[in-house]
C-alpha cells in the first residue's frame, strides 16, 4: 500500500498520519519531520536546511531527493507518505521512480480544512511548542507556497483517478474514520 496524504499547512497530516500507520501497518515519512530533526542537529546540512524552512520556504531539492529516495529504498513494500511530492516537479520525479519500481498509489488523500482553522491550529502549536515556522509571518509564506506550487497536485492526482478528498473538520478521531474508510474502499477495490 503506498499513501500520499495532501493538505496545507496544518490541515492534519501529521496528525492522521500516525493514526494510519499504527492501524495499517505501513511506514511513515513525513519529510518536514525528517527536515526539523536534521536542522536541530547542529550540523551544516542542518543549518543549511533551517535556513529554508524556518521562514516557510522549500528546503533544497537535492536534500529532499536524498531523503526520500533513502527511505524508499528501505521501504520498497509500502508507505505513507506526508509532505512529498510537494510541487508537479517532484510529482512527476516520484512518478518516475514508481514506473521503474513497477509500483502504484494506492491513493492520494486530500485533507481540507478551511484557512482561519488552519491559522488557528498553527499559532496555537507555536504558542505551545514554539516550532520555529509557526510564526504568523512563516505561516503566511508556507500557505503562499502551498497555494501556488503544491495546489496543482490536487489536479495533478485527480486526473490519475487517484485523489481522494477528506474534509479533515472535527476531532482527530472522526477525520480518522473518514480517512480509513476511503483508504479501506480503495485496498478492496484493488482486489
Ligand atoms: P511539514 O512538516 O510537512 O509542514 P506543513 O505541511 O506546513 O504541515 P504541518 O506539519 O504544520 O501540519 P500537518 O498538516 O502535519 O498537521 P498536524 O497534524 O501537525 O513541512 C515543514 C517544512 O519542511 C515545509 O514548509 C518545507 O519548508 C519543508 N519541506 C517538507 N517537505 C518538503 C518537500 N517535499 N520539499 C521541500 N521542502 C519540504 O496538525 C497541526 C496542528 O493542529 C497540531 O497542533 C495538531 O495537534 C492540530 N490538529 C490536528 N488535527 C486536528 C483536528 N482534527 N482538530 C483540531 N486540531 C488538530
Ligand atoms: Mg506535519
Amino acid at each position: 500500500m503506498i499513501l500520499v496524504l495532501l493538505g496545507a499547512p496544518g490541515v492534519g497530516k501529521g496528525t492522521q498520519s500516525r493514526k494510519i500507520c499504527q492501524h495499517f501497518g505501513v511506514p511513515h515519512l513525513s519529510t518536514g519531520e525528517m527536515l526539523r530533526r536534521e536542522s536541530k542537529s547542529g550540523s551544516e546540512l542542518g543549518r543549511e536546511i533551517a535556513r529554508h524552512i524556518d521562514i516557510g520556504h522549500f528546503a533544497p531539492d537535492r536534500v529532499v531527493t536524498q531523503l526520500v529516495g533513502e527511505f524508499l529504498s528501505r521501504n520498497p513494500a509500502g508507505c505513507l507518505l506526508d509532505g512529498f511530492p510537494r510541487s508537479v516537479e517532484q510529482a512527476e520525479q516520484f512518478e518516475e521512480y514508481m514506473a521503474g519500481a513497477g509500483a502504484e498509489l494506492t491513493a492520494v488523500i486530500e485533507l481540507q480544512v478551511g484557512r482561519a482553522e488552519l491559522e488557528r491550529r498553527l499559532l496555537e502549536r507555536g504558542r505551545i511548542e514554539g516550532r520555529p515556522d509557526d510564526t504568523p509571518a512563516a505561516i503566511a509564506e508556507r500557505m503562499r507556497i502551498y497555494e501556488e506550487l503544491t495546489r496543482p497536485l490536487v489536479d495533478f492526482y485527480r486526473q490519475r483517478g487517484v485523489l481522494e478528498v477528506v474534509s479533515g473538520v472535527g476531532s482527530p478521531d472522526d477525520v480518522f474514520a473518514r480517512v480509513q474508510a476511503v483508504i479501506e474502499r480503495r485496498v478492496q477495490g484493488d482486489k
